[in-house]
C-alpha cells in the first residue's frame, strides 16, 4: 500500500496542467469523494498496527502535496501571487547579497586609519545654523570667503542651511566636550554647484580634530605622513603648502605624490604628478573661544578632504555621477570588497 501512495505523490509531483480545466479533473481524481486518497484512508482500518504511523504520515503528505500543487496551479493560470506556504526558515541564495558602496568603504578605511590612533568617530546634523556652519569658523556674515562655499539656504528661514562642509561638526563637538578632544566625523556635505564628472551638489567629507595642551604643528605633519601612508601606501610621499582658511592658522593644503605614469595622471594631477588631498591647520584661537574652549591653555589642529575624491583615486573612477546613480551593474563591482 505504501507503495501506491509513493506512485501517487510522483504524479502529483508531475502534474502540470496545460489547461485550467485539467486541475479540477486532477483535484476530483485525488481530493474528490470517491477520489484516491479518500480510498487510502478506507483502507487506513486494516493496515497492521506498527505501520499505521508509517502510512498514516504518507497519506497526509499526499493530502498535502497535492492541494499545494492545486493552489500553485491555479495561481499560474490565474497570474495572482501564489498563496503557498513561504518557508522562512531556508537559507537564502547569496547571489542576491547586495554591496557595499564605494564611498562607504573608502570612509570606513579612513576612519579606521584614525580609530587606530585613538580619534573617535562624532557626526552633526545636515541642516545647519549659519552661527555653526560659518560665523563660529570665523565667517561672519559678509565674509568674503563665504563666496568659496556656494550655499543651499532653507527659503523661509536664510539662518538655515545646509551644511557647506563637516566643519561644523568641529565646533558642535567643541561646545560639548573638554579637551583632550580627539575626534573625526564623516559626513554628507552640500553646495550650490553645477553637476559634473568632477563636482556634484552634494558630497563627502570627513573631519578631524585634536585639542589638546601644547599641540603644534609638528604634531599635524606627523598625522599627515601616517594618514598618507596608511592609505595610499607605506612609500607615499607627501607635500604642505601653505593656504588660508578662515578657522586655521597657519593653514596649509597636503598633496601626495601620485606621480606621472600615463596620460591619465598627467590630467589629474595638471601635469605636475602631486595631487590635493585635504585642507588643515591649526585652529584659530578665535574660533576655540567661540566654542568655550580656552585658547591660552589649549591648541589644536584640524583637517578636512573629500571622500569622493579618494574614492574616484582609489578605485579609478572618472565619473563622480557613477556614484550617485545607484546602476546596479557599476555598483556590484565593489561587492567583492
Ligand atoms: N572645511 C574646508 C572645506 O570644506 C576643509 C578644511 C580645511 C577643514 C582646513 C579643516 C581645515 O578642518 O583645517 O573646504
Amino acid at each position: 500500500m505504501l507503495k501506491r501512495v509513493k506512485f501517487l505523490l510522483k504524479e502529483v509531483d508531475k502534474f502540470n496542467p496545460k489547461k485550467k480545466e485539467e486541475i479540477e479533473l486532477f483535484r476530483l481524481k485525488f481530493l474528490g469523494k470517491k477520489g484516491e486518497i479518500n480510498k487510502l484512508f478506507k483502507l487506513f482500518k486494516n493496515v497492521p498496527k506498527e505501520n499505521k504511523i508509517e502510512f498514516g504520515k504518507a497519506i497526509n503528505e499526499l493530502k498535502k502535496n497535492t492541494q499545494e500543487k492545486i493552489i500553485f496551479s491555479n495561481s499560474r493560470f490565474e497570474n495572482v501571487v501564489s498563496v503557498q506556504k513561504i518557508d522562512a526558515s531556508k537559507p537564502t541564495s547569496l547571489d542576491n547579497l547586495g554591496s557595499k558602496h564605494p564611498i562607504s568603504l573608502i570612509q570606513k578605511e579612513i576612519c579606521s586609519i584614525f580609530e587606530k590612533i585613538g580619534f573617535n568617530i562624532s557626526s552633526g546634523p545636515e541642516i545647519e545654523d549659519d552661527w555653526h556652519n560659518f560665523t563660529a569658523l570665523n565667517l561672519p556674515k559678509e565674509h568674503p570667503a563665504r563666496d568659496m562655499q556656494d550655499t543651499f539656504f532653507i527659503q523661509t528661514d536664510p539662518d538655515i542651511l545646509l551644511r557647506t562642509h563637516t566643519s561644523s561638526v568641529q565646533v558642535r563637538y567643541m561646545q560639548k566636550k573638554n579637551p583632550p578632544i580627539r575626534t573625526i566625523s564623516p559626513g554628507r556635505v552640500f553646495r550650490n554647484e553645477a553637476i559634473s564628472s568632477r563636482a556634484n551638489c552634494f558630497f563627502h567629507q570627513i573631519e578631524g580634530l585634536y585639542i589638546n595642551k601644547n599641540v603644534t604643528f609638528a604634531d599635524l605633519k606627523q598625522i599627515l605622513i601616517y594618514f598618507a601612508k596608511e592609505m595610499f601606501g607605506e612609500k607615499t610621499e607627501i607635500r604642505i603648502r601653505p593656504s588660508y582658511f578662515p578657522f586655521t592658522e597657519p593653514s596649509a593644503e597636503v598633496d601626495i605624490y601620485w606621480g606621472l605614469n600615463n596620460e591619465i595622471d598627467y590630467r589629474i594631477t595638471k601635469g605636475t604628478g602631486w595631487l590635493e588631498i585635504l585642507g588643515c591647520g591649526m585652529v584659530d584661537p578665535a574660533v576655540l573661544d567661540n566654542c568655550k574652549i580656552d585658547s591660552k591653555k589649549y591648541s589644536g589642529y584640524a583637517f578636512g578632504m573629500g571622500i569622493d575624491r579618494i574614492a574616484m583615486l582609489k578605485y579609478n573612477v572618472d565619473d563622480l555621477r557613477l556614484f550617485f546613480e545607484n546602476d546596479v551593474r557599476f555598483l556590484k563591482q565593489f561587492s567583492y570588497l
